[in-house]
């Protein structure tokens, strides 16, 4: 672990005189942490942090938020900047490499990714097992996982070569898999990569194109994805980059661990959110119906929440959410949508929670899914696909933040302990003696 203590708290357990010291280690901004790892082996003691909220698991380099001012840095450049200049592979490259690349590296990192975009003709065949009604996510995390059982040549997790083509494989043939998902869903043919397309531009014709018309990408469209992709690229210890961590400490290959990643991302409390919003939205149905959605999702006894509202990090705006905002009205825009009976609803309902004495006492704002799904849904994209794409994105930063990983050495196996309180030991009651 890098950097020197900058204070150390003293804990010794109640009736005992033995003391120990944990270091306060500092960041390079945001809060310190204590180095607690000599609390168990010297006082038998657990930390306990249901849903980790107060404790950092790893350190690392790549992604800094600050929750309460709503900053969200990749290697230290802010999000916004990055959305606005850079493109989606330039931001691979900073997550992946450290470093925005020169000219010449950005070619020779582009070639590299167009290099692997097919997938084994072999993989297709997997598709072929799935029930045509499958959720693409489902498709998606049986494909990729799949992929371990293909690409024999990248998988030893200890050589640095094999994680780098691992990395490339995978940034490169995830939009494949997941346009063909799409594909799949729709019974149309699959459309193979071009690799004279940018990348966002090749996922959007692989997923509209059809082999008997001719298809043009349309590039204010393609800017929009890559953004939308920029901006779900990575976002620190998430549930699913915390699962592809936790699967790699084991050792297991890099293209298990992200479609464990998938698994997780999946649920409607995480990447599931941007399909829920939608949902939610038609459900509400009109603006005169938002009063009486509000006063549910305050209703303790109504399981209901406002859905791409909140987040476990942010208690500002989710600076994501406003470059989402403005992106949706540049598509809308330029698809010539004059009024999104959506939008209209999400703004208004936006407006109300903003204003109101619950959301504001809880600091609940719009988080990255709010605004995400209106644009998927004007850009023709299913909302069964629009946790697929958080996926395609993400996928750079699960990868980013494995290789992270692989490469500290002071990584282990992650395993976490428990604060048990079921039974003290007891002897087994044979089945006739039980009462
Ligand atoms: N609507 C209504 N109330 C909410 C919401 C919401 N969206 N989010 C949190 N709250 C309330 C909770 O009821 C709780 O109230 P209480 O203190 O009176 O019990 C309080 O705010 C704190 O909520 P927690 O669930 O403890 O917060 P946590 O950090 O565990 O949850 C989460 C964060 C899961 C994102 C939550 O805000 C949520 O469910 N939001 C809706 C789903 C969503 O949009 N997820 C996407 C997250 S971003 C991403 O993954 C890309």
């Amino acid at each position: 672990m890098s950097g020197t203590a900058i204070g150390s708290v003293t804990v010794t357990l109640n009736g005992s005189d033995h003391a120990i010291k944990l270091p306060l280690l500092p960041g390079t901004i945001g809060p310190s942490v204590f180095d607690i790892r000599k609390l168990y082996p010297e006082l038998g003691v657990f930390t306990y942090d249901p849903g980790y909220g107060g404790t950092a698991a790893c350190e690392s380099k790549i992604t800094y938020i600050d929750g309460d001012e709503g900053i969200l840095l990749h290697r230290g450049y802010p999000i916004d900047q990055l959305a606005e200049k850079s493109t989606f592979l330039e931001v691979a490259h900073l997550l992946l490499n450290g470093e925005l690349p020169n000219e010449a590296e950005l070619a020779a990192f582009e070639r590299d990714v167009l290099l692997h975009t097919m997938v084994h003709e072999q993989l297709r065949q997997f598709y072929n097992g799935f029930r045509r009604d499958a959720h693409p996510m489902a498709v998606i995390c049986g494909v990729v996982g799949a992929l371990s059982a293909f690409y024999h040549d990248s998988l030893d997790v200890n050589n640095p070569v094999h994680r780098r083509i691992s990395a490339f494989r995978l940034i490169a043939k995830v939009p494949t898999i997941a346009a063909w998902a799409y594909k799949y869903s729709l019974g149309q043919p699959f459309m193979y990569p071009r690799n004279d397309l940018g990348y966002a531009e090749n996922f959007l014709y692989m997923m509209n194109a059809v082999p008997a018309e001719p298809y043009h990408v349309n590039p204010v469209l393609a800017r929009a994805m890559d953004r939308i992709l920029i901006l779900h690229a990575d976002h620190e210890q998430n549930a699913s980059t915390s699962t592809v961590r936790l699967a790699g400490s084991t050792g297991a290959n890099p293209f298990a661990c992200v479609a464990a990643g998938i698994a997780s991302l999946w649920g409607p409390a995480h990447g599931g959110a941007n399909e829920a919003v939608l949902k939610m939205l038609a459900e509400i149905g009109s603006k005169e119906a938002i009063p009486d959605f509000i006063a549910k999702v305050k209703d303790k006894n109504s399981n209901v929440r406002l859905m791409g509202f909140g987040h476990r990090v942010y208690k500002n705006y989710d600076p994501r959410a406003k470059i989402m905002e403005r992106t949706c009205h540049e598509v809308l825009d330029e698809l010539g949508i004059k009024d999104d009976p959506l939008l209209d609803l999400a703004l208004e309902l936006e407006r109300i929670a903003l204003h109101d004495e619950y959301f504001i006492s809880k600091k609940l704002y719009p988080n990255v899914d709010f605004y995400s799904g209106i644009i998927l849904k004007a850009m023709g994209i299913p909302t069964s696909m629009f946790t697929v794409l958080f996926a395609v994105a993400r996928t750079v930063g699960w990868i980013s933040q494995w290789k992270e990983m692989m490469e500290d050495p002071l990584q282990r196996i992650g395993r976490p302990r428990q604060l048990y309180t079921g039974h003290p030991q007891r002897d087994y009651v044979a089945l006739d003696e039980r009462g």
